[in-house]
């Protein structure tokens, strides 16, 4: 008898499975909300972690990568020039000498104090001083240094080169040079760099300018 009584109460019996089912149908709901949840968390660190990757990959090959600086000797004009003849050659000249440290680097290229060889036909005829100092980042330091050059004691195959140099007015100079500096990136990122100067100007003696300049 006791389980008819209890079979009779079936009604409200499956009134509650049927509030069960309502409630499991919420649980879904709520179920499809957080997998939805984590779905987003799941994009949303993968995106990070793609960031963060791109970012590194921008910094070690665009940030780090660490250029020497350019080292070179700009067109100028010859201030003062004084030429031999073909039959007795020299010279003796002074100009200022535009000297250019372009740094690329995305930080700045502290350099020690240099010297640049003015040579004609592989010897020394001058100096120029490049004191120690700071070329920015991404920008070019220029510096312009008084030069005065002079022919004397020149072998004499280099003598009678400069001769026939004269006698079609140029005169070919070669400068070389080499700064050697630390470059820093991001404040504490370091790596020191030897830039190297070669260039070689001719100058024509009746105008007193440059007229070709070539530096590797
Ligand atoms: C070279 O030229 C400068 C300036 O014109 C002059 O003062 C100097 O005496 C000259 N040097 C020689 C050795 O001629
Ligand atoms: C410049 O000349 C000096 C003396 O001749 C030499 O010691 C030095 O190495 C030269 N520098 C360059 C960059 O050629
Ligand atoms: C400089 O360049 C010239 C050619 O332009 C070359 O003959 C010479 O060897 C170079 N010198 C240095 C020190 O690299
Ligand atoms: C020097 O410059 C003058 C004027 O520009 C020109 O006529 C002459 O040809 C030049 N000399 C040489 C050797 O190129």
């Amino acid at each position: 008898m006791a389980e008819k009584n209890q079979n009779q109460y079936h009604p409200p019996e499956s009134n509650g499975y049927h509030r069960n089912d309502q409630e499991s149908l919420h649980a879904m709901e709520d179920d499809e909300a957080k997998r939805k949840k984590r779905m987003k968390w799941t994009i949303g660190i993968i995106a990070f972690v793609i960031f963060q990757v791109v970012q590194a990959l921008f910094f070690v090959l665009v940030i780090m990568k660490f250029k020497s600086p350019k080292f070179r000797v700009g067109d100028f004009a010859v201030q003062t020039l004084t030429v031999g003849t073909q039959a007795s050659p020299s010279f003796n000249m002074s100009f200022v000498a535009p000297v250019r440290v372009k740094n690329t680097n995305w930080g700045p290229f502290k350099y020690d104090a240099s010297t640049i060889n003015f040579t004609y036909g592989g010897v020394l005829v001058g100096e120029a001083v490049i004191p120690k100092g700071k070329a920015n980042f991404k920008s070019t330091k220029k510096i312009d240094v008084n030069v005065a050059l002079i022919s004397t004691g020149l072998p004499s195959n280099i003598n009678l080169n400069l001769g026939s140099e004269l006698s079609s007015s140029v005169i070919t100079l070669n400068s070389q040079g080499e700064l050697k500096g630390k470059i820093t990136v991001m404040f504490m990122f370091k790596k020191t760099k030897i830039s190297q100067m070669n260039c070689t100007m001719t100058i024509n003696t009746s105008t007193k300018v440059v007229q070709s300049l070539t530096c590797k």
